[in-house]
């Protein structure tokens, strides 16, 4: 054989071994060229018919590209383990069912608060905040309830050694708002209250209360009962009985209580409305001149004086009637079992 040859098996060799894809084609290349009756011996054994002279020269030659084919075949065949290796270890079965991912869900409470948000916000009204910890002067004082008066004891309050109180009711934020945003008015405040209070099912220490207010020049109590029915009938999907009965409220004159007929009975009187066919869910009423004063507005009947009719709910009695839950504990027990029906 020429040298001509040995070079063309040579590279005809690398091609093979370059395109040989697992270890059994590369082992099929092996035999091919290296193996015992492979091209590379049987030009070896060809060399007996020729002079010494050659014998030496292609001999060195063939032996020379054996080895060098040898260390070829090596290397490819670690790079196609290694490459099988990566394979084995990044094969999946896309056969096998997904793992089901648990996805969280809103708290009750939360969902009834952007339900109630999302209601009064359809009626142009804007959601205000303010602070937990309030000051004295408006959790109390300027919502006409001075120092010493008795009505202080309608909440019972936690008092903090930095001089502020924890707020008992979210009418504070009727003046902080009052005082910062000129009339006309439309607002409701979702915010957590505290009180000092033993809990049973139908009493908690901190609270969830949603206060409203709206002013303008000519407000009255028919505007009150018109969007207390609209926000009632769009909270429950439902058309809700609703009544207004004189109340007694420091900061409202004059003043009521809220009462629905009753979800369970529909006003036939049953265990869950005490047997008298209602259920008290909110305070209101027109808001006090000595309110506005607080706030530094001038009340109505006097000259550009503004009125105004707010009201206070408790969150928690409202999703307890909408998704019939019926002891108030459960909303901060951190049950899941409750926590995931909704
Ligand atoms: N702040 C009262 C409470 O926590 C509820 C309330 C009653 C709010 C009458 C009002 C209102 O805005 O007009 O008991």
């Amino acid at each position: 054989m020429s040298k001509i040859n040995l070079k063309k098996l040579e590279n005809q060799a690398k091609k093979d071994i370059k395109k040989a894809e697992n270890l059994k084609e590369l082992n099929l290349v092996f035999s091919r060229y290296l193996g015992k009756k492979g091209e590379l011996n049987s030009v070896l054994r060809s060399l007996e018919k020729l002079s010494l002279k050659e014998k030496a020269k292609i001999g060195k030659k063939a032996n020379f590209i054996k080895s060098f084919l040898k260390t070829e075949i090596e290397k490819k065949s670690s790079l196609i383990k290694e490459k099988e290796r990566v394979q084995a270890e990044d094969w999946f079965d896309v056969t096998v069912p997904g793992k089901k991912i648990t996805l969280g869900h809103l708290h009750p409470l939360t969902l009834a608060r952007r339900k109630v948000e999302e209601i009064f916000q359809s009626m142009g009204f804007f959601v205000a905040e303010g602070p937990d910890m309030e000051k004295e002067w408006y959790n109390f004082d300027a919502l006409n309830i001075p120092k010493d008066h008795p009505a202080r004891d309608l909440w019972d309050t936690f008092y903090l050694k930095n001089g502020l109180l924890l707020r008992t009711h979210t009418s504070p934020v009727q003046v902080r708002y009052m005082e910062k945003n000129n009339p006309p008015l439309r607002i409701i405040v979702p915010g957590n209250v505290f009180r000092h209070e033993a809990t049973d099912a139908s009493h908690e220490f901190q609270l969830f209360q949603v206060e409203g207010l709206m002013v303008d020049r000519e407000i009255s109590v028919a505007n009150l009962k018109a969007v207390v029915g609209q926000f009632f009938k769009s909270f429950f999907e439902k058309d809700i009985n609703f009544r207004l009965r004189p109340d007694y409220f420091p900061f409202t004159e004059p003043s009521f209580d809220i009462a629905i007929e009753c979800l369970v009975c529909r006003g036939k009187k049953c265990p869950a409305c005490k047997e008298t066919g209602w259920m008290e869910v909110a305070g209101a009423g027109m808001v006090h001149p000595n309110v506005f004063k607080n706030s530094g507005l001038i009340p109505a009947p006097l000259a550009d004086g503004w009125q105004g009719w707010a009201f206070g709910f408790g969150l928690e009695r409202m999703a307890m009637l909408k998704y019939k839950i019926n002891d108030i504990r459960l909303f901060r027990s951190n049950d899941l079992r409750f926590l995931k029906q909704f």
